[in-house]
Formats: structure tokens, sequence, C-alpha cells
């Protein structure tokens, strides 16, 4: 049996903790067969365990308290702690392991709700679990966690991504934002989202880039994090690219732009990039 789930940028700009796509990079699972104990074989560094402290293993064992050990193969090429959504393919794969090999048939709604519950925002691990593009919300409606989610189909575009070679943890990320905003600032930032959302919705790329630059909810606040993103737009903007934003909690950044301009914008990344890595993507339209 072999699990594999997108990589997935979340935000876009200003759909902050709701909006997500699903991008063309994998974590895969496989499975080896039933063991002692738990042994997930990965090279991807020594901060991923090799035993049942492995999230994914946690996860799937959250889903099913009785799971006995497997011998499991993990690869992904899905940078660790770069704003691409690398946990949250690890605890969708949890569920998706545990859902498989316990035949318990859990439905889509049922994994969003459980990896959205562990994440605490639907924003990744929503795409990750539908493919293309999902808006999210996530909240207690007494006392009783509450999921709403739409799919949708995100228009044909490339898709470019500007990796640093550092890592952000989200924690630490999220840690930078303000406690409150003002009624006419709560105001300005969910009205850019909603045209960001009906723009896509309605395949207007242009204006909903426009939109993707004008978040108000968490740039700003994370600028430090992402001291290449003023320049990654003068880029994109020189070359009519559709927008680069922030991807997730960062320090990636993502651009958007039509096929036509993708090598253009890629090669003047790479001029700029240093220790970065600039990755061509595209959307996954499938999920897990
Ligand atoms: N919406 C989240 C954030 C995504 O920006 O903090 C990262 O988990």
């Amino acid at each position: 049996m072999k699990i594999r789930v997108p990589a997935t940028s979340a935000n876009l700009g200003p759909g902050f903790d709701s909006c997500g796509i699903a991008l063309s990079s994998y974590l895969t699972v496989e499975v080896i067969g039933e063991d002692t104990k738990w042994t997930i074989d990965h090279e991807l560094g020594d901060e991923i365990a090799h035993d049942e402290q492995n999230l994914l293993v946690q996860t799937a064992k959250k889903v099913s308290p009785t799971l006995r050990p497997y011998h499991l193969k993990m690869t992904s090429t899905i940078p660790i702690a770069r704003g691409l959504g690398s946990s949250s393919s690890v605890i969708v794969a949890g569920i998706e392991l545990a859902s498989r090999l316990e035949n318990l048939n859990l439905t889509e709604r049922q994994k969003i709700e459980i990896a959205t519950a562990i994440e605490g925002h639907p924003d990744n691990c929503t795409p990750a679990i539908c493919g293309d593009f999902v808006v999210g919300s996530y909240y207690f409606n007494q006392k009783k966690p509450t999921v709403h989610y739409v799919k949708h189909y995100f228009p044909e575009c490339r898709v470019i991504a500007y990796i640093p070679n550092a890592q952000v943890l989200t924690k630490e990320s999220r840690n930078v934002l303000p406690e409150t905003l003002s009624f006419a600032e709560a105001v300005k930032a969910s009205s850019i989202a909603n045209v960001m959302i009906a723009a896509i919705l309605n395949g207007d790329l242009v204006l909903a880039g426009q939109m993707m630059e004008q978040d108000r909810w968490h740039e700003a606040y994370r600028e430090k994090f992402v001291p290449h993103l003023a320049t990654i737009r003068q880029i994109v903007k020189r070359n009519n690219g559709y927008a680069a934003f922030l991807s997730g909690a960062g320090p990636t950044v993502l651009i958007l732009t039509n096929e036509e301009k993708a090598d253009l914008i890629t090669f003047e990344l790479e001029q700029m990039a240093g220790s970065a890595q600039i990755e061509q993507l595209s959307l996954d339209r499938e999920g897990v």
C-alpha cells in the first residue's frame, strides 16, 4: 500500500487560516509490512523520528488507538518548515494510513475534521486531502468544533516557489501576529479576501493576484522572515506575473504566473536566489 499526499500553500495572501491550494510536490508513505514495533525508514533528517514518536504514527494512533505496529518507508520532496505544508502532509498521511489499515473508510469530511482539529486551521490539510483550491473555516459553535469547506477549481497557472535556505517554525511565525485588529482594519482585510476568492471562482487571476498582494492579516508582521518579498514582487510585476505572496507561515514565497512568463520570472529569481531554491510546480487537482 502506498499513500501520496501533496504539498500545500496556505493563505494565498489575504485568505489567512482559510484558503489553500495543493501543489505537485509529495510525501509518500509505503507500508512494508507488519512488525513488532513501529519502524519508519526515511532520509528526511535527524529531527524526524524513526519510531512511534513520528508524527505520522502519532496521528494514525489518534485515529485508531489499537493500531498494530508496522514497518513503513517515508519519502518526501516537500521541504520541512518552509511554509509548504510539510507537517500537514504527515498528519493527512497518518489519518489515511489508519483509515486504510483498519478499513475505517473515513469520508473526506471525517478526514478533514480530524486533520483540522489537530492543526487548528483548515488551510493546509483541506487542500492536502481534496486537492486543488479549498476555502475552509473552523470555529467552536456551543463548544462543538465546526468545519465548513468548499473545494473549487483553481484557474490554470504556473506556480513558482522561492524557497529560502532557512526554516521558520509555524509557532514562531504566529507568535509575531497581533492579538487583535481594529474593526475597520478587519473589514478591509476581509473585503480583500472576499474579492480574491470571488475572482478565483470567476477564473480571473489578474484581479485575484492584485488582492493576493494586499493582505492585511499577517504578511506585514512577518516581514522579518521574508526580507526578499519586496524584490520578488518587483520581478513579478515587471514581468506581468499574477502575484507573489508568503506561502503559509513562510519563509517560502509563492509566485503565480501564466505559462508564457514562467521561465523568464524563474530566470530572474535565480539571479537573486543565493542559497534559496527555485522550483517550478503545478497545481495538484486530486489530493491524497
Ligand atoms: N495559516 C497558517 C499561518 C498556515 O499562516 O500561520 C501555517 O500553518
